[in-house]
C-alpha cells in the first residue's frame, strides 16, 4: 500500500514535520516537531483520533527549537533520536540499523546518514524516507559546523540514500524554494550538489559556501539537545 506522511511546515525556520499514521491503528509518531507548533500539532492527532506513540528527531537543530519534550510531556509519547546528538533526555538512543516500532506491525528504519553533524539519522517507512538535513530537494544540509564532514555527507548520500529504490520517496527537513516532496531516483540524476560529482568536487564545493553562522545555533543546540525543555525543567 501507498502511504504518505502528513507534511507540515513551519515558514520561520523552513522546517518540515511529519506525522506517519496507518489507517488500522490509532498510534502515530512525529518526526522533527517545531517548538511553536505543539498546539497545532496536537490539533492534528486529536482530528484524526490519532495517539501519539514516538517523538522523532533527526538530528540536534541549530535553526530552532523542538518540540519534542513538551509533545512528550503532554501526551505521554516516548522521544526516540540519534545516539550521537548529545540528546541526553530521550527514552531511545538509536543507532544504525535500528527500528522503531508503532502500531499493531508498523517499523521505521533507522539508517545513520552523517555529514550535516555527526550523528544525524534518516528514516525509512513504507517506501517513504526522511532525510533530516543529510540530503534536501536540488540541495543537502551545511557541513561546517556540529561535527559536520563534507565527505561523511558524501558518503551517507551516495552509498545509504541513492541505494534506496528509484521511487522512493524523498521528505527532506527543509525547504526554501517551495518544494515538498522529491524521489531518490530523482535526486540521484538532479541534485545540483550531489548528482555526478565526485567527492573532491562536493567537498571543495562545499567548503567554498561561506555561510553565515546559523542565528539560533548558541540557543537552539543545547536546547534541543535538551528535548526543547528549559535546562532543570
Ligand atoms: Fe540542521
Amino acid at each position: 500500500m501507498h502511504l504518505n506522511p502528513i507534511q507540515l511546515f513551519d515558514t520561520e525556520s523552513s522546517t518540515f514535520t511529519y506525522i506517519l499514521a496507518v489507517p488500522e491503528s490509532t498510534d502515530a509518531v512525529i518526526i522533527d516537531p517545531v517548538d511553536r507548533h505543539w498546539e497545532r500539532d496536537l490539533r492534528h492527532l486529536e482530528r484524526l483520533g490519532l495517539k501519539l506513540a514516538w517523538v522523532l528527531e533527526t538530528h540536534a537543530h541549530a535553526d530552532h527549537i523542538t518540540s519534542a519534550g513538551k509533545l512528550r510531556q503532554l501526551t505521554g509519547a516516548k522521544a526516540a533520536v540519534p545516539g550521537g546528538c548529545g540528546i541526553a533526555p530521550a527514552e531511545t538512543q538509536l543507532n544504525d540499523g535500528d527500528t522503531v516500532q508503532f502500531g499493531s506491525a508498523e517499523t521505521i528504519e533507522v539508517l545513520h546518514t552523517p555529514g550535516h553533524t555527526a550523528g544525524s539519522m534518516s528514516y525509512v517507512w513504507h517506501g517513504n524516507v526522511f532525510t533530516g538535513d543529510t540530503l534536501l530537494i536540488d540541495g543537502c544540509g551545511r557541513t561546517d559546523f556540529q561535527s559536520g564532514s563534507a565527505d561523511a555527507l558524501y558518503d551517507s548520500v551516495t552509498r545509504k540514500l541513492f541505494a534506496l529504490p528509484d521511487d522512493t520517496r524523498m521528505w527532506p527537513g527543509h525547504d526554501y524554494k517551495g518544494q515538498s516532496v522529491s524521489t531518490i531516483g530523482w535526486e540521484k540524476r538532479h541534485n545540483s550538489r550531489l548528482a555526478n560529482r565526485s567527492r573532491e568536487e562536493f567537498a571543495k564545493l562545499m567548503g567554498e559556501l561561506k555561510l553565515p553562522k546559523p542565528r539560533l545555533i548558541d540557543v537552539a543546540v543545547p536546547a534541543n539537545q535538551n528535548l526543547g525543555l528549559p535546562h532543570g525543567g
